[in-house]
C-alpha cells in the first residue's frame, strides 16, 4: 500500500474525521475507511460496489474511459496479438513474462496435469444428459477437493502452486468432457503432444472413429479467446472467489463458487444469451424493434453483449474478438454468416443511437465471442464453460495474491437494516 499523506475529511453531526487517501500507480485514489466505523459508528453504503475498492492488486488494470486493459502492465491487444494463453497464464501468476526456459518448464508442468482422476468420470454420469455443462463444471470442480487432498492446504505455498497448475491444466478436460457427456459421445483423453488450445478442440471434436486435427488458424483463434477472457480485475466471479477464499476454503471449492457466479446472464452467461438474442432477431430489419425494447425502462430486455460496469468506451477485447470473427468465419467459409451480419448491423445502429451514446454502452467481450464459437461448432451451452475455462487463471492469480497478502482477513460486509426492530413472539392462537 502506498504511503499516504493525503486525507479526506468527513463531517458527521458536526464531528470531523480524517480518512487516509491512498494513491494507485494507475486509476482513482481511494479513501481508506477501514477505521471509520470504529471512529464514527457509521457504515458506508454501496450496493453493487459501484464506488468501492475491495482490495489492492497488481495483476490487472482497466481504464474504462480509454477502453484499456492491462495484464501486469501489458495491453491486452498486444498480448492477444503476440503472446499465447499459457504465456499469459505465467504472466498473471508470476508477474513477469517468462524466459524461454521458464515458459517451457511451465508448459511442461501444465501438460503433466491435464488428466483427471479416472474415478471422477463417475461424477459426469451422475448428471442427466441434458444438464447444462456449467452445472457439471460447478459439480466436478468442487469435487476435485475430494480427489486432490495433497493440494488443499492453502497455508502451504507448494500446495497452492500445485492446486493452481492442476486447475489450469484440468479445466479444458473437464469442459470438454462435460460437452461430450451432453452429446452422448465418449470422453476423449488429453494428449501431451498437443498445445493447450488444440488439446481442448481435439477433446471436444474427436471421436473414436476419427481423430480431429484443427486447422492451426482455429487453434490460434481458440487460444486467443482463452487469452481475451483470462482476467478482468475484481469482476463479480473474481470477487466471489476472493470472498470464498477469505474464509480459508480450499481452492477447488473457491473456483467452483466462481464458476457458479460466472454463469449468470449479466456476467459470463451473456455470451450464450447474446447469440440466442442475435438468432432471435434473425434479420437486420428486426433490429429497430429490439433497440426500442432495450431502451424501454418498462421492458426488462437488455442488449446482451452490450454495456459494462467499468468500460464506458469500447471493450478492447471486443475489438480483437471482432477481427478474429472475420478471420475464423472466412476460414470456415461462413463469412456471410447471417448472425454476424445481424451483430455488425446491431452494433452500428446501437452506437448511432443517442440512448446508447449517452449511457456509454458499447459492445463487450461477450458480443462477438459466441459468433466465433458457434462457427467452430460449439453449442451455445458451451460458451460460458469456455469463458470459465479461460478465467480460471484469473481467479487463481487473484486467489494467490489474496492468500499471500498479510492484510488478508475474512470478508464480512455490513448492511443498512430496514427491517423490524425487536418485538415479542406471538402465540399462534393470538395471531
Ligand atoms: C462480463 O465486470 C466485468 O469485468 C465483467 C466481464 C469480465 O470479463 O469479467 O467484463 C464480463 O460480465 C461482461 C458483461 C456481460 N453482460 C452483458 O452483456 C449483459 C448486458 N449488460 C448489462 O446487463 C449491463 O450493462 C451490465 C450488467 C454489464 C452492467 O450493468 P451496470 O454496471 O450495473 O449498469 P446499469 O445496469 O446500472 O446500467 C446503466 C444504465 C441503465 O439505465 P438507467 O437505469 O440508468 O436508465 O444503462 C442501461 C441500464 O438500463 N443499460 C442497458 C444495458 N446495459 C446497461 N440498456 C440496454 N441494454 C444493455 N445491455
Amino acid at each position: 500500500m502506498s504511503d499516504t499523506t493525503k486525507t479526506a475529511t468527513l463531517t458527521v453531526d458536526g464531528q470531523s474525521y480524517e480518512l487516509p487517501i491512498h494513491s494507485p500507480t494507475a486509476g482513482p485514489d481511494v479513501i481508506d475507511i477501514r477505521k471509520l466505523y470504529g471512529q464514527a459508528d457509521i457504515f458506508t453504503y454501496d450496493p453493487g460496489f459501484t464506488s468501492t475498492a475491495s482490495c489492492d492488486s497488481t495483476i490487472t488494470f482497466i481504464d474504462g474511459d480509454k477502453g484499456e486493459l492491462l495484464h501486469r502492465g501489458y495491453p491486452i491487444d498486444q498480448l492477444a496479438g503476440k503472446s499465447h494463453y499459457l504465456e499469459v497464464c505465467y504472466l498473471l501468476l508470476y508477474g513477469e513474462l517468462p524466459t524461454a526456459e521458464q515458459l517451457e518448464d511451465f508448459e511442461q508442468r501444465v501438460t503433466m496435469h491435464t488428466m483427471l482422476h479416472e474415478q471422477m468420470k463417475n461424477f459426469f454420469s451422475g448428471f442427466r444428459r441434458d444438464a447444462h455443462p456449467m452445472a457439471i463444471m460447478v459439480g466436478v470442480v468442487g469435487a476435485m477437493s475430494a480427489f486432490y487432498h495433497d493440494s488443499t492446504d492453502i497455508s502451504d505455498p507448494w500446495q497452492r502452486e500445485v492446486a493452481s497448475i492442476r486447475l489450469i491444466a484440468k479445466m479444458p478436460t473437464i469442459a470438454a468432457w462435460a460437452y461430450k457427456y451432453s452429446i452422448g459421445q465418449p470422453m476423449v483423453y488429453p494428449r501431451n503432444d498437443c498445445d493447450y488450445a488444440t488439446n481442448f478442440l481435439r477433446m471436444c471434436f474427436s471421436v473414436p472413429a476419427e481423430d480431429y486435427h484443427p486447422d492451426p488458424i482455429l487453434s490460434r483463434a481458440m487460444d486467443r479467446i482463452f487469452t481475451l477472457h483470462a482476467d478482468h480485475e475484481q469482476n463479480a466471479s473474481t470477487s466471489t472467489v476472493r470472498l470464498a477464499s477469505s474464509s480459508g476454503a480450499n481452492p477447488f471449492a473457491c473456483i467452483a463458487a466462481g464458476i457458479a457466479c460466472l454463469w449468470g446472464p449479466a456476467h459470463g452467461g451473456a455470451n450464450q444469451a447474446c447469440l440466442e438474442m442475435l438468432r432471435e432477431i434473425g434479420t437486420p430489419n428486426r433490429i429497430p424493434e429490439y433497440i426500442e425494447r432495450a431502451k424501454d425502462r418498462d421492458d426488462p430486455f437488455r442488449l446482451m453483449g452490450f454495456g459494462h460496469r467499468v468500460y464506458k468506451n469500447f471493450d478492447p477485447r471486443a475489438k480483437v474478438m471482432k477481427e478474429s470473427a472475420d478471420e475464423v468465419l472466412e476460414l470456415l467459409g461462413v463469412d456471410n454468416n447471417p448472425t454476424l451480419q445481424v451483430a455488425k448491423e446491431l452494433e452500428r445502429v446501437a452506437l448511432e443511437d443517442p440512448y446508447f451514446a449517452e449511457k456509454k454502452l458499447y459492445p463487450n467481450v461477450d458480443f462477438y465471442s459466441g459468433i466465433i464459437l458457434d462457427a467452430m461448432g460449439f453449442p451455445t451451452s458451451m460458451f460460458t464453460p469456455i469463458f470459465a475455462l479461460s478465467r480460471t487463471v484469473g481467479w487463481i492469480s487473484q486467489w494467490k495474491e489474496m492468500i499471500g497478502d498479510p492484510q488478508n482477513k475474512i470478508g464480512r460486509p455490513r448492511q443498512l437494516y430496514l427491517g423490524e426492530t425487536a418485538r415479542d413472539y406471538i402465540d399462534i392462537e393470538n395471531r
